[in-house]
């Protein structure tokens, strides 16, 4: 170590971890407080390519930054990012999370317990353990009691190894069954997936990388209400049959992203149970609904399903990233990489690989993602829990009707869960203009650092789209956003 004042020591030192350390959560809690408060912008827009150049900085072969120098660094980080606890957050669905969660994950980063396998990370895996089988009981405590899964880092992935299963599990029941993970794909089987048009990209990433081609993701059309329609899925289901192909998964969104909408579950469980098919429910957001009594009967039909998705750092209040990938019969979850290795894994079967979870994820090191969500079921309970999903969904349907009582604006639909997507009727404009008179709408917004909220396009129609999911966000923020949107209306046009 070449510098003068710094040891090996002193960058372990418990003591300068503890100065660090309050230092740090003085600073959290007053970016928490401001936050929270609405006193700062919600963005503080810059434009990319500037920053990119702004922070550019020589390779710091020596120190650069003290303590307090870094403070001040971090402290304009924090004012650079998005406010995620801001009332006027209403963009991406990703939660503000509870404090008691960032926390538990200083815990996750500090012990680093790599997970890959048990002795790396014993009471993580006991943590994950738990945390699966609390959420398999909400799916259902009765039929889904020989469930299981892992928990993954974010539900694009969580999609993938749930699709993964669902290509092994059902070529290993077709009659010219060989075993695609060892020998790879074959011309002769033609595998599709019928999935909703709204299906979120990472199920056809998912095909791609599978190596089945994007295009076979066969895209099942919705209704008004975004959610899949059962004949055209039996339609879709008949044809792909006929012509020879194997469809290895039905997926349904319970919460789909551009929508929020749910799809009709039992009845798409049901058609699945009937023909053999496997039935994956991509709940990444709206699982969490399960949380909540009042709105858990919307999601009738989801224990039909042979798994499930479910993301902590959506509805379930978490920082990012905590999935899970659930299965119904636990023994499918081992089905996803048949993989050898014989420096991690020494069983003779899958059972002796059970606690080893790293044998039934795409990652190896993975973060002990368990506690945070243990801590905040275990503290919370699953009413309180429940109460945040309240929250946002009550808030969502205000929203709605605030809209529906405006006749320059146009309502989607009315919300099943949290987002709520509207349009802006400029009069006067042809449809292309008015599509693009969203978007410049939208920049303006968040540019103004205002409010962040994003778009969509549905059918060739370009909406604004809120998710409201801060418990912060009040019915007069609502009201301040229409005006916000009238407001960028007027600007852009005069732009
Ligand atoms: C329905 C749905 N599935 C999957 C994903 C991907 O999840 P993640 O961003 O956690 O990878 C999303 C993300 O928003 C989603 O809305």
């Amino acid at each position: 170590m070449k510098h003068p004042n710094l040891t090996i020591q002193a960058m372990f030192d418990p003591a300068q971890f503890a100065t660090l350390g309050h230092a740090l959560i003085e600073t959290l809690v007053q970016h928490l407080e401001a936050n929270l408060s609405g006193a700062s912008k919600v963005l503080d827009w810059q434009d990319p390519a500037s920053e990119d150049l702004h922070w550019q900085a020589p390779l710091p072969h020596r120190p650069t930054l003290d303590q307090n120098a870094l403070f001040t660094k971090l402290e304009s980080i924090l004012k650079h990012n998005l406010a995620i606890h801001h009332p006027h957050n209403m963009g991406h669905q990703v939660s503000s999370p509870l404090p008691l969660a960032a926390l538990c994950d200083m815990v996750a980063a500090l012990t680093n317990q790599a997970m890959a396998v048990y002795e790396a990370g014993p009471s993580a895996t006991m943590l994950e353990r738990q945390v699966i089988r609390w959420l398999c009981a909400l799916i259902n405590e009765h039929t889904w009691g020989n469930a299981g899964g892992v928990l993954t880092s974010g539900g694009a992935q969580a999609n993938l190894t749930a699709l993964l299963v669902a290509r092994q599990v059902t070529l290993s029941r077709h009659p010219k069954s060989h075993n695609i993970w060892r020998e790879g794909a074959t011309d002769a089987l033609k595998l599709c997936i019928l999935a909703s048009e709204h299906a979120h990209y990472s199920i056809s990433r998912a095909a791609g990388i599978m190596g089945m081609g994007t295009d076979s993701v066969i895209k099942v059309a919705t209704n008004k209400q975004g959610q899949l329609g059962v004949n055209a899925l039996i339609k879709a289901h008949q044809a792909y049959v006929k012509n020879g192909a194997i469809v290895m998964a039905v997926v349904a969104n319970a919460g789909c992203t551009p929508s929020g909408s749910i799809d009709p579950l039992l009845s798409i469980g049901e058609y699945a149970q009937a023909h053999g098919l496997w039935f994956h429910v991509d709940g990444a957001h709206g699982a969490s609904t399960l949380l909540s009594s009042l709105h858990r009967d919307r999601l009738k039909g989801i224990s039909l399903a042979d798994s499930v998705v479910w993301d902590g750092h959506k509805l379930m209040y978490m920082p990012a990233a905590i999935s899970a990938v659930l299965f119904k019969e636990e023994q499918h979850s081992f089905a996803a990489f048949n993989q050898e290795a014989s420096y991690l894994f020494q069983g003779e079967s899958h059972q002796d690989e059970t606690f080893n979870t790293s044998y039934r994820t795409l990652e190896c090191t993975k973060r002990m993602m368990a506690l945070k969500l243990w801590a905040a079921f275990s503290m919370y309970g699953i009413d309180g829990m429940g109460s945040l999903v309240d929250e946002a969904y009550v808030k969502a349907q205000l929203f709605a009707e605030k809209i529906k009582a405006l006749p320059q604006f146009e309502l989607l639909m009315w919300p099943e869960t949290n987002i709520v997507c509207f349009r802006y009727l400029e009069v006067g404009l042809i449809p292309d203009l008015l599509n693009q008179h969203q978007s410049k709408i939208r920049q303006h917004i968040i540019q103004s650092g205002e409010f962040h909220l994003t778009q969509v396009d549905l059918h060739g129609l370009t909406w604004l789209r809120t998710t409201l999911m801060n418990p912060f966000t009040t019915a007069q923020d609502l009201d301040d956003l229409l005006k916000a949107v009238n407001d960028a209306s007027q600007a852009s046009l005069a732009n």
